[in-house]
């Protein structure tokens, strides 16, 4: 995880680099860093804490240099301490080097090193990388570079300083993400395109085995050979704003309150006049039409995503969906062949383990559909075919808009093969389209009911426990609210397919038990009333999702949040959006960090 970034520029070097890392704060937040060029040496300024720390280390200082990078940790080897933060340095603190992900061989690199007499002082991987550079260095820090990377196994993207050739930056990428930011007289590379935004729209995407170096005025790539390479600068289409919380306390309750925007948008690019219009792609078109089984591999929230368009592959489009963690789909020798597809779900484009399934999956020489929102990011680039979601930039931790998104792109795709294999007729599209469009304003309705949201999350900021339920097509919505609630408030939810209460988890009922159940008007309604009496008769607190003006509910529940009806298979959008502000809610009456939660980071790039 952790978010690394580079300048070269004539502007005032630690508040660029500053500003650029509390922008990629989201990625890992447990220690940050700085190291720039200040009267022809390298200063560095580290300390374990956020980036307001290190504002307050750097208090304003003036540097007279035109070079720096930057990093901003999420622990992976050494704990959180102001000498594991990075960047990290050579033993004459004349190299400097911000890195994102892990060296697999560093125990053997740092005993190698250290016999040739390298001094250590991290329990860091990453600091091997300077030493290993400054053991190369013969004049040229490119040639150093080329020399040390080749020894490096594992994931990497680097960014790398010296004052020894204080006019120019290196980055480095291998598994990590890494972008060029090419702007007038100044020159940037980062983690991802949010640092980038305020200075130009203008990137370039590196590919895996690519170094780049970057002057005032210029960009080059090259092989790890040293072969220069071809590259072309494409354009950011988000904006400055799109990534500023505004008005809101918080990115995740701006994210929340986007929903609506997020699914209008995407129905107006995807949908035109009768038509779906995803897979204009003939060879997708042609692939999704000739297979009989998809398999969907996705991590945390995108995987419940997933989990609903099992539903909606099989009902709509009836075809075969199974859906599996993507950290469990790379190492169990899944089943894959020519009749099977493969779809990646993920938000960030660069989550480790789903990434690494996209690969295994190419590798069996077997295409891969992959559904994204960061463009160009590493799991749309290995990707045969990419379907983006379009929610914008999505800076909070927890996943919301994303999640929302990602489910709209499954129905269209699952209603679109429907329509093209025959399983659904045309007067049932239209009406399905008509509804899509209903959704944007039925969302609206739910956030407009967050004061009663916050007032009932209120009640439960002390409950130790919380048991979440839904049958069907709202089983995975359980899930997910599940996920929410702890990941934001640090409170222990568990999600359960409702049926299987009474095998198990029954158990757990007593009169201190909130138990959330998701039960708007679908096939399976009934059935889960059932679960709901067997709750309530062990004294379980019940808390609901209902469809408005469903009397039974408000009968059976302690608290009722109420949702607009709409189509079963439309519910999972409408029925997530209390859920997701109650966890907002009982995380802020808790006084948690909600935008960027304990142990977490936005994109997961390890294991
Ligand atoms: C969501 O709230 C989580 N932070 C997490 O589960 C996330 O969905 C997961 O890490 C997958 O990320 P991705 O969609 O970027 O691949």
């Amino acid at each position: 995880m952790c978010g690394i970034v580079g300048y070269i520029g004539s502007k005032d070097l630690g508040a660029v680099i500053l500003v650029g890392l509390e922008k990629l704060e989201y990625r890992g937040y447990d220690s940050a860093g700085i190291a720039v060029i200040h009267n022809g040496r390298l200063v560095v300024k580290k300390r374990s804490g956020r980036i307001g720390d290190l504002y307050k280390l750097v208090n304003g200082m003036a540097f007279n240099g035109k070079a720096g990078i930057g990093h901003t940790r999420w622990a992976t080897h050494g704990g959180v301490n102001d000498i594991n933060a990075h960047p990290h340095v050579d033993c004459k603190s004349q190299i400097a080097v911000s890195h994102n992900g892990i060296i697999e061989n560093f125990q053997e690199l740092k005993l190698e090193l250290e016999k040739s007499g390298h001094k250590f002082v991290s329990e860091t991987d990453s600091e091997v990388i300077p030493h290993l550079i400054e053991e190369y260095y013969e004049g040229s820090l490119f040639d150093a570079v080329l020399k040390a990377v080749k020894r490096l196994q594992g994931s990497f993207a680097l960014v790398i300083l010296s004052s020894m050739e204080p006019d120019r930056i290196i980055g480095v990428k291998m598994g990590s993400p890494l972008i060029i930011g090419v702007g007038k007289d100044e020159m940037l590379l980062s983690s991802d395109q949010m640092p980038l935004l305020s200075h130009t729209k203008d990137v370039v995407v590196l590919n895996d085995g690519e170094i780049c170096v970057l002057t005032q005025n210029s960009w080059s790539v090259y092989d790890f050979d040293g072969n220069p390479k071809q590259k072309y600068i494409t354009k950011i289409d988000w904006t400055v704003d799109m990534a500023e919380k505004g008005e809101f306390s918080h990115f995740m309750l701006k994210e929340i309150f986007e929903q609506p925007e997020v699914l209008r948008r995407n129905l107006e690019y995807y949908i035109r006049g009768n038509e779906v219009t995803l897979l204009k792609d003939f060879n997708l078109r042609r692939l999704l039409l000739n297979k009989d089984r998809i398999l969907i591999q996705a991590s945390g929230t995108s995987m419940h995503a997933g989990l609903v368009g099992k539903y909606l592959l099989e009902k709509l489009a009836r075809i075969q969906t199974d859906v599996d963690y993507s950290s469990e789909f790379r190492y169990r020798e899944p089943v894959l062949g020519q009749n099977t597809l493969v779809i990646a779900i993920s938000q960030s484009g660069e989550t480790a383990d789903t990434l690494a399934g996209v690969k295994l999956v190419k590798e069996n020489g077997f295409e891969v559909l992959s559904i994204v929102n960061v463009k160009d990011s590493s799991i749309a680039r290995e990707s045969d075919y990419v379907l983006y979601i379009n929610a914008g930039p999505e800076i909070g931790v927890a996943s919301t808009k994303a999640y929302t998104a990602q489910i709209l792109i499954l129905f269209l795709l699952s209603l679109e093969v429907g329509l093209l294999r025959g399983f659904v007729s045309e007067e049932d599209f239209s009406r399905m389209r008509d509804e899509l469009f209903e959704l944007p304003g039925k969302i609206n309705d739910v956030l407009c009911e967050s004061g009663y949201v916050k007032e009932v999350a209120t009640r439960f900021l002390d409950a130790k426990h919380f048991v979440f339920l839904g049958r069907g097509i709202n089983y995975p919505t359980a899930l997910e609210g599940a996920l929410k609630l702890k990941e934001v408030s640090y409170v222990h939810a568990t999600g359960y397919a409702a049926g299987e209460m009474k095998h198990g988890p029954l158990a757990l009922v007593d009169k201190d038990l909130p138990v959330v159940f998701v039960n708007p008007k679908t096939s399976v309604y009934e059935k889960s009333l059932n679960n709901i009496e067997e709750v309530r008769a062990r004294g379980g607190i019940i808390i609901s999702v209902a469809s408005s003006g469903d009397l039974k509910m408000e009968m059976l529940s302690d608290y009722v949040f109420k949702m607009p009806e709409v189509n079963e298979l439309l519910t999972p959008l409408v029925s997530i959006i209390p859920l997701q502000l109650f966890a907002y809610n009982v995380a802020v009456g808790r006084g948690c960090d909600v935008d960027r939660p304990r142990n977490l980071a936005k994109s997961v790039t390890v294991e």
